[in-house]
């Protein structure tokens, strides 16, 4: 009997009575979506783990233990307890084999729901430092505490959504608009958490780039009735690779140990079974060896979802929250006894979990276990909270401190990513001391204290004070949070400077009363714009941005000061690019052309501005340093800040009506999001992507590119593996399955065991999704290590230029490098593409040299006929010259150089 034979023998076995979920509107390639749009193609069966030599001795060892467990011990380890069963927001089942129950927790700017932790500042401000140095350090501190907390399996870095829409809920969770720059940010903070035996978990894979409509119950809940699936991202496979999937990449290449699933549809088949995306991208082309867990009940099947790659689910509860009905656990069980899910999967997913721990270095015994509650503050409360009081009672919560000095390089980061948009009339840095001057006056909310408290909404579901995260799962509690108004204060009876504020956003007499009697004052006016995840709200706006605008009236806010001071200064906490164009009050009731004004960042009085992102605890102190010219301001913006929504194009909007019974979003825009789309558009935007100021000047000169390998068109072939192990599993008989006599079952606690141990068999061959097959597929030609096929590694140009501090302070520049592709080549490419940065210090008149290194991927593109990474040739056969441009932004001033190529 051939393995097909024996499946479709064993698939008879299978009862209806499983009430699996096979599948949603298109499968894995299925009919039904097809009418939908795209479909995607089956990619069957999931590859093996342990197929690369970095991993071979912890797949060994994991081989050792998982060979010991039972069915219910291996099916313990790929499902969680349900909801609030267990400290952490994810816990995995026991085994008496000395694996231990996982921990898993957010999230990518700190231990959420946790005391005494560090609120580093978010993703998107991280990644406006530019520096890979503080990306490596943040994750590494991060790392620390969560292993501090017990911690097994931090969820984060958040390297998806990228930033399709300047609106999208979420972006401020990841790295910024570039798949470069979000890739390197993602590889570091894998390998600084990894670093401290965490394991990392890069998500949300992939194409997950809005809220709205990202999950069934939230949108039945919004009035959606007729919606029977989430949202679909239809993308074709070149945006697909050289965008969203990149960044993926670089953190697998990292060694990374788990990924998170979206919520998503990829066209049209469930981000969590979607067996292309999964098996064939993540497993076979990337090489990834770790294990793939479920979001949050984005699983939306059982047996599909095994099948097409997923390896654990979470919480546990499948299709409704805290129920305690698995769509793995007790269902998986069953699976496998009648043959519909191969014990060889199962032992996979186990695997892939179990050697995750051993590479990542947790079968260390003095890791710590969980010494938190996610439900509680109590030192003892509820072991099981989702089972209820009568499940007894533990102690929890040992208020561990793990913070260590890691406020430095929070601080660090919040004050390195403060991009300095204008200053004229020399503004800024504020003087101290004696040459102080002698009134501040500060405007707005934003400078200060939440009333109800820094952690006073749940999941900072709420934009009150000043804005330092946004809201979601990606947050985290504050063990306090510095305000600018606090930082500001504190530093006044030094310099003897009178402050004075007005934290009302709507108050405007105060500011007549205030501004006018001292014409000699700094006015700060702080404002902001939020933004979250599609769970929960604030002020009405249900995760994604409704608009670029300032909330609170912000426009009006700076207009109104600085129509009355004259030394306005503008600082903006913000989870993304804001309007900025907006006009004077007089415009508004006389008429643009006819008052001759201007947009707010354009006016007179505005004669500074600083972009402040979200800075997490250390926002007021970082503040202080770049105001006063303590840390020399070298942020540069992780995306671009346009002149209206309309002009990022036709990805910018949030789809808002389904459409139909699947919302379809086309991402029909390609490669063309953010400056990739303004270039090409020839749209001049407000500020360009990469852009920020500096208390200095810096010049860039003298480019050298030294040819290193001489590349083919395609990489050679792929590199063989090593053999993933064999364990030879057999199925126990069904009547070990039940429940254990004596044990105290706790309500909707997800166990592995059956109330019913007989299988009933079927008459009908299992329902498996369409292209379905036990037969080996065949390996992606870019595959064959982490992260890819490992000569898209290799180096092929060399470039250096020299920087010149040409101003009279110390500063650090951001040189950045740009490749055009060459033109003749008959494939579209983008103006400019983000190919590498650095960060580097040079004092008044120094001058440094810096260097780059391009790789075969930074010079390929996604040949979507051949699925392989490929060299564009010109007509003749030749590799043409790239474009190479090393600026201050990407569009700003620099030095050009083109490279000549010597090919194979
Ligand atoms: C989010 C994930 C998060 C998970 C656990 C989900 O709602 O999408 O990013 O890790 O919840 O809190």
């Amino acid at each position: 009997m051939t393995m097909t034979a024996v499946i479709a023998a064993l698939a008879l076995i299978i009862g209806l009575v499983l009430g699996l979920p096979q599948g949603n509107s298109g499968g894995n390639g299925g009919s039904a979506g097809a009418s939908e749009g795209r479909t995607s193609p089956p990619w069957y069966p999931s590859p093996k783990g342990g197929t690369v030599d970095q991993w071979a001795e912890s797949y060994g060892k994991a081989a050792s233990l998982v060979r010991k467990m039972s069915l219910a011990e291996k099916v313990n380890v790929t499902t969680g307890t349900g909801w609030s069963m267990g400290p952490c927001v994810g816990n995995t089942g026991t085994t008496n084999v000395g694996f231990p129950s996982l921990c898993l927790q957010d999230g990518p700017l700190g231990v959420r729901f946790a005391d005494s932790i560090t609120v580093f500042p978010a993703g998107i401000t991280t990644a406006a430092t530019w520096s890979r140095k503080l990306m490596y350090d943040r994750a590494r501190a991060l790392g620390k505490e969560a292993r501090g907390k017990g911690v097994n399996v931090l969820l984060g870095p958040c390297v998806g959504p990228i930033g399709r829409s300047p609106l999208g809920g979420r972006n401020w969770e990841g790295f910024g608009s570039d798949p470069y720059l979000q890739g390197i940010a993602g590889g570091l903070s894998v390998q600084g958490i990894q670093d401290e035996g965490v394991i990392a978990t890069a998500k949300h894979f992939v194409a997950n780039e809005q809220e709205k409509f990202r999950q069934l119950s939230e949108i039945l809940s919004q009035g959606f009735k007729d919606v029977i699936a989430p949202l679909s991202s239809n993308i074709g496979d070149r945006a697909l690779r050289e965008l969203y999937i990149w960044p993926f990449m670089d953190t697998v290449r990292m060694g990374l140990g788990s990924v998170m699933c979206g919520y998503n549809q990829i066209n049209n088949s469930n981000a969590c079974q979607n067996s292309y995306i999964l098996n064939g991208i993540l497993k076979d082309e990337l090489g990834f060896q770790g294990f793939v867990m479920s979001d949050w009940l984005g699983q939306r099947s059982g047996v599909a979802s095994v099948l097409s790659g997923m390896d654990m689910t979470m919480p546990g509860d499948g299709l409704l929250w805290a129920d305690g009905n698995s769509l793995l656990g007790p269902q998986l069980t069953r699976a496998v006894l009648n043959g519909s899910v191969p014990i060889d999967r199962l032992d996979d997913m186990v695997l892939r979990i179990v050697a995750s721990w051993y590479q990542i270095g947790q079968d260390d015994a003095s890791y710590p276990r969980p010494n938190f509650s996610s439900w509680f503050r109590t030192s003892v409360g509820p072991t099981y909270v989702g089972a209820g009081p009568s499940a007894g009672h533990s102690l929890q919560n040992l208020y561990a401190d793990v913070r260590d000095d890691h406020h430095e390089v929070a601080r660090a980061i919040a004050a390195e990513s403060i991009t300095l948009l204008k200053n004229i009339n020399g503004a800024l840095p504020l003087k101290s001391g004696k040459e102080a001057k002698k009134s501040i006056m500060i405007f707005g909310s934003d400078a200060g204290p939440n009333l109800l408290g820094p952690n006073g909404c749940p999941d900072r579901s709420c934009n009150n004070g000043t804005l330092g995260q946004g809201w979601g799962s990606g947050s985290a509690e504050y063990a306090y949070l510095v305000t600018p108004l606090e930082a500001i204060q504190a530093k006044a009876l030094a310099d003897r400077t009178m402050v004075e504020y007005v934290l009302d956003d709507y108050h405007y007499g105060r500011i007549n009363f205030t501004a006018e009697k001292t014409p000699n004052a700094t006015c700060l006016v702080f404002v902001n714009s939020d933004s979250g995840e599609g769970y929960t709200s604030a002020e009405g706006v249900l995760g994604d941005r409704v608009d670029l605008k300032l909330w609170h009236g912000g426009d009006k806010l700076i207009l109104s000061v600085a129509e009355r001071c004259s030394n306005t200064i503008v600082i903006i906490h913000s989870v993304g690019p804001v309007d900025m164009e907006v006009r004077s009050l007089n415009c508004l009731l006389f008429g643009r052309l006819l008052m001759g004004d201007k947009a707010w960042i354009e006016h007179k009085n505005v004669t500074a501005v600083l972009m402040a992102h979200l800075p997490g605890q250390e926002s007021g102190t970082a503040l202080l340093d770049v105001l006063y010219g303590i840390t020399n301001p070298s942020g540069r913006l992780p995306y671009t800040i346009g002149k209206s929504l309309a002009d990022y194009g036709p990805a910018a909007p949030i789809m808002m009506q389904p459409g139909g019974s699947v919302p379809q979003q086309d991402f029909s825009e390609g490669l063309y999001i953010d400056y990739r789309h303004f270039d090409r558009e020839r749209i001049a935007p407000r500020f360009e992507f990469g852009f920020g100021l500096s208390y200095t000047t810096f010049e860039f000169s003298n480019m050298r590119i030294t040819q290193t390998r001489a590349p083919t068109e395609f990489p050679p072939a792929r590199p063989v593996g090593v053999p993933a192990p064999e364990l030879n599993s057999t199925i126990p008989p069904s009547s070990e399955l039940g429940f254990p006599p004596g044990i105290k079952r706790l309500q909707r606690y997800i166990y592995p065991y059956l109330n019913d141990t007989s299988i009933t068999k079927s008459p009908e061959p299992y329902p498996y999704p369409s292209g379905y097959s036990t037969t080996p597929h065949e390996p992606s030609p870019a595959g064959g290590a982490q992260g890819g096929h490992p000569a898209l590694f290799d180096v092929i140009f060399h470039v250096t230029v020299s920087v010149k501090n040409t101003g009279s302070v110390p500063g650090k520049a951001v040189p950045q490098l740009y490749i055009s592709y060459p033109n003749s080549t008959g494939v579209d490419f983008p103006v400019r593409s983000l190919r590498g940065f650095e960060k580097v210090g040079a004092g008044p008149g120094e001058t440094v040299d810096v260097g780059f290194d391009i790789t075969r991927r930074d010079i390929s593109y996604w040949d979507e006929k051949r699925g392989n990474w490929r060299i564009p040739l010109d007509k003749e056969g030749n590799i043409g010259s790239y474009e190479i441009f090393v600026g201050d932004s990407s569009r700003g001033e620099g030095v050009t150089g083109r490279t000549e190529v010597v090919q194979v």
